[in-house]
Order: C-alpha cells, then structure tokens, then sequence
C-alpha cells in the first residue's frame, strides 16, 4: 500500500473512489458540500432517503455522479460534529479502507474536517498511513495458504487543498511508524517455537544491517561474566538459551550535552508458561506474546532510524524462556543479581521483574538520559486498566506529562499509577534483600514496578507495563503493535 498526497478539488482527483465525510444530522464537510454542488445535491438526497446515517464508520458508496471526476464517491459517516475525536478519524479512515471493494485499488481521502482542528495536518497524515496500513496487515507466513488480501486498496491519496510540507513529513513518519508497528506485531504473533531468544537476536543483527546500527549478543557465557545471577535463574529452565541484545542508534550528538541515550528495555520472554508455578492451561498460548516488550524495542528502534531521528537510542532485550524442568527456579529460591542484591523467589511466575532488574542494572554503563523498560509484566494491570490504557510508573513528573502526551496523540494512551515507597512494605523477605511478589491481590502492577525501581537506579527511569495493550484476545487473537505509536511520538517530540 503506498500514499501520496496530492492538492486538488475532490470533485476533480482521478480516482477510482474519493471519500468524504458526512455527519450525524445531515451535516456535510467542505469536500461533501463540493461535491454534492457539483451533483445537483446527490449527497443531501442520499442523506435524505436515510440511506447513510453519518455514524461513525458507516459508509455508503455513489457511483457516476455528474461533475466528479472519480467513478465512486464514498460517504463515511463521522458521528456528531462537535465529537469528532482522533479516535472518530481513525474510525472513519479504517472504515474508507476496507469497505472501497474490490473495484478500488486508488482511494483519495478528502479528509478535511474530519477531526477536531487543533489535530494538524502532520499528524492526520501520520494516523492516517499507520491506520490504512494496518487494515492489511496479516500474520500468515506460517500458513501454507495464504488468505486473499483483505482490501484491493494499493494507493491511497491524501486529498489537500494546498501544498503542506508537514503533511508530507506526517506520511512518511506514517510509514516508518507502520514498518515499526509491523515488525512488533509480527514477532509477536510468532510462536515460542519459531521466535526464541535465539531468533529474537537473528532479528536484532538483520536490524542493524539494514539500518546500520551497532548491535552486540551476549550468549549464556556473557551473561554469566556480567553476573547477571538473576536473569540467569530463569533462563536455566528452559533447553533455549538465554539473550541478551543490545541495539544502537547514533543520530544525535557524538559527544557533550544531547549525547546522552534514551535507552528502550524489552521484556523478552519468548514463551511464559509461569515455570514451576506452573499457569492454568485455559490461554497458556498466549504467554507467547510475553515478549511483545522486546519486540517494541525492535520496532520502535526501526521507525527512529528510519526517520533519521536526530538523537541517541540503545535498545536492550532480555531474552529467554521460563519453563518449569528440573534446573528451573523453584519457589524459595534465592538469587543474586547483577546489582547484588538478593530475591527471594516465592513465585517463579513473576519471571518478568527477574529477568528485567538485571537489565535495569546493564544499562548504567550507557549513562543514559531516560531508561524506559517495555514489559507484558503483570495480571494486575490488565485488572486495573483493561485494554485501554498501557500502565505507566514514573517518579518523573515531565518525563509521565511527556509520555502520556505522546500516547494520547497517537491514540495510544497511557495510564499514571504510583510508586509510593509504603508499596515496598510487601517485598520484605525474610531471608533475601527482597522478594520477588507481594501480598497477593493487593496493587499487583504497582509491586513489580516498585520492585523495579530498586534496580533502576542512577538515571530518569519510566516503567511501561503493556500486559493489557501488546495483544489482544478473542476472535481478533493478535499482537497490536503497542506501544510503538507511543514510543515513537515521544521519540519525535523529543528529537525536535
Ligand atoms: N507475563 C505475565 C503477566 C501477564 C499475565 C501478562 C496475564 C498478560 C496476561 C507475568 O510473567 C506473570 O505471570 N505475572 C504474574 C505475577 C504474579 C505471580 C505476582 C501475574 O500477573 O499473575
Ligand atoms: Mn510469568
Ligand atoms: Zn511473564
């Protein structure tokens, strides 16, 4: 699917379908107003007859109207006028897509008015590619049929009424966000049996030749030098050996102030099955997503080079697999981790926080500016925020405002929740310096964030937990490419 944006009046861009919004109430945006002059009122009569509603994501399409160029005229609904919110456009965007038919293979989107006016054009562009993009979007390398493609689309045209360099910029950050969102989705959806550490690191090394970005893999033996005592505990019990991957990106400052990296930390665990406290079989499948914190890491290290950001990104994951056998953790285990302090295992389920403090404890070396770990990390927060929100823990105040700005931008939100030092009361141990889970029940998500934050010492730390967004259940079984969109806006902002 390639974009382009074009200027030009809707009702004379050749196409095979130009869409354009209509309202709740009979309302018409100016490319409907336009059009419907130039067809003697063929929209308002459609609008009349009640043969489109104007509600959000509905559409209907007119064919051959006098004095418009293209051979269809779609109408997509975009709700109540005073409610029209990203989310609307996005609606409205995905809705255009899929339902041109087969018939359409260019689709110009006269998208004016279609959200608030404080969105810019910049932004709708960026939106509007990563949203057309993932209507097409498969996971079928491992089937031996592919399925037909889901839309005929193959251009879609963003419809200006004249020239504007941030539009331009907007599509091409729309393609980098949507390559970075692809390649998220597809580790994510790939088994524990295909996208082992192993594979993850292979991936990480394709990376950097394509994008030209140092990487260094530290097998089992490294790991073991850096004493990573803690990550090594789960990494044990499985046959997989662990990873440890770091990516760099260079596109800021060589040296002095604006050197300093944001460093990206990936929860990689490439099959969760809770180890020796063994999870329940119902879903047990879907513990292969519980790396999708490293495939953000991935992801959005792609995007940022491809856009050539212009700063400093090292990208670190921590990979392995946590599986109950006889060299795996048990409970009453105690380990010492990189940082030397020593956890009490009380559950070996908890293997996120494991695996994830002793990363923590690497990335000093890179004296980073902000270090956020990306992690599928706790039940808890999917309790707390559903699939919604993506929990955020940050005891900087402008480094939360900064991400949690991004994230409603891009219409990938997240969620504050606290770090009170009280929550630390439930990791007393008493054998080891902590331990691994709390009380059960109680504040889950903010446990293990706090748990981190023993570890995150040293530099502006932001803790994501993505349990509830990376991927979703049901019938539309599938890794959501969260929170790359996030990432990456906060990335842009940052960078300019
Ligand atoms: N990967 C899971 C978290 C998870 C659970 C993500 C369900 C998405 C859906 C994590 O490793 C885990 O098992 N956490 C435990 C922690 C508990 C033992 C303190 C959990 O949430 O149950
Ligand atoms: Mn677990
Ligand atoms: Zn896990």
């Amino acid at each position: 699917m390639q974009f382009i944006t074009r200027v030009a009046h809707p009702e004379a861009v050749k196409a095979d379908c130009v869409a354009v919004g209509v309202y709740v109430g009979g309302g018409l945006t100016t490319a409907a107003q336009r059009i419907d002059q130039v067809s003697d009122g063929a929209l308002r009569a459609a609008m009349k007859s009640g043969d489109v509603t104007g509600k959000v994501g509905s559409t209907l399409v007119l064919r051959d109207l006098t004095g418009v160029a293209a051979a269809r005229v779609m109408l997509v609904g975009l709700g109540k006028k005073e409610d029209c919110k990203i989310k609307t456009y996005l609606d409205a965007v995905r809705a255009a897509v899929k339902q041109a038919g087969a018939g359409v293979k260019a689709l110009a989107l006269a998208v004016d008015g279609w959200t608030r006016s404080d969105v810019d054009l910049r932004q709708q562009a960026r939106l509007l590619v990563s949203t057309a993009r993932e209507t097409v979007f498969r996971s079928d390398e491992l089937k031996s049929k592919k399925e037909d493609p889901a839309v005929a689309v193959k251009t879609v045209t963003l419809l200006l009424s004249r020239r504007d360099a941030g539009a331009e910029r907007g599509l091409s950050e729309g393609i980098a966000l949507a390559h970075g969102m692809e390649l998220t989705k597809r580790l994510g959806n790939l088994p524990g049996n295909v996208c082992t550490p192993t594979y993850l690191a292979d991936q990480a090394r394709a990376l950097a030749r394509e994008w030209k970005l140092g990487v260094e893999v530290h097998d089992r033996r490294a790991i073991e030098k850096l004493k990573m005592g803690s990550f090594l505990s789960v990494a044990k019990g499985s046959v997989q050996e662990p990873r440890l991957i770091v990516l760099k990106y260079n596109g800021g400052a060589k040296t002095g102030k604006g050197a300093a990296p944001v460093v990206l930390v990936g929860k990689g665990i490439t099959f969760d099955s809770g180890g020796i406290s063994l999870k329940p079989g119902a879903a047990m499948d879907e513990m292969k997503f519980d790396m999708c914190g490293a495939a953000t890491v991935l992801g959005t290290i792609r995007a940022a080079a491809e856009l050539k950001l212009k700063l400093n990104l090292v990208g670190v994951v921590v990979a392995c697999e946590n599986m109950p056998s006889g060299h795996a953790n048990k409970p009453g285990d105690i380990v010492t981790s990189m940082s030397g302090q020593t956890i009490e295992i009380l559950n070996t389920d908890a293997e996120g926080r494991l695996i994830l403090n002793d990363a923590l404890t690497f990335v000093s070396r890179f004296k980073p500016a902000t270090v956020i770990d990306i992690a599928t990390l706790t039940g808890a927060c999917v309790v707390a925020l559903g699939g919604v929100n993506s929990g955020l823990f940050t005891e900087d105040d402008e480094l939360a405002a900064d991400l949690l700005n991004a994230g409603r931008a891009v219409n990938d939100p997240a969620w504050r929740l606290p770090l009170d030092e009280a929550y630390d009361e439930q990791l007393k141990s008493n054998f080891a310096d902590l331990a691994n889970i709390g009380t059960p029940g109680q504040a889950g998500a903010i446990v293990a964030a706090v748990f981190l934050k023993r570890f995150a010492t040293g530099y502006t730390w932001a803790h994501l937990d993505i349990a509830g967004t990376a991927w979703k259940s049901g019938a539309a079984k599938g890794a959501s490419g969260r929170p790359v969109p996030l990432l990456t806006q906060y990335l842009i902002e940052r960078a300019s």
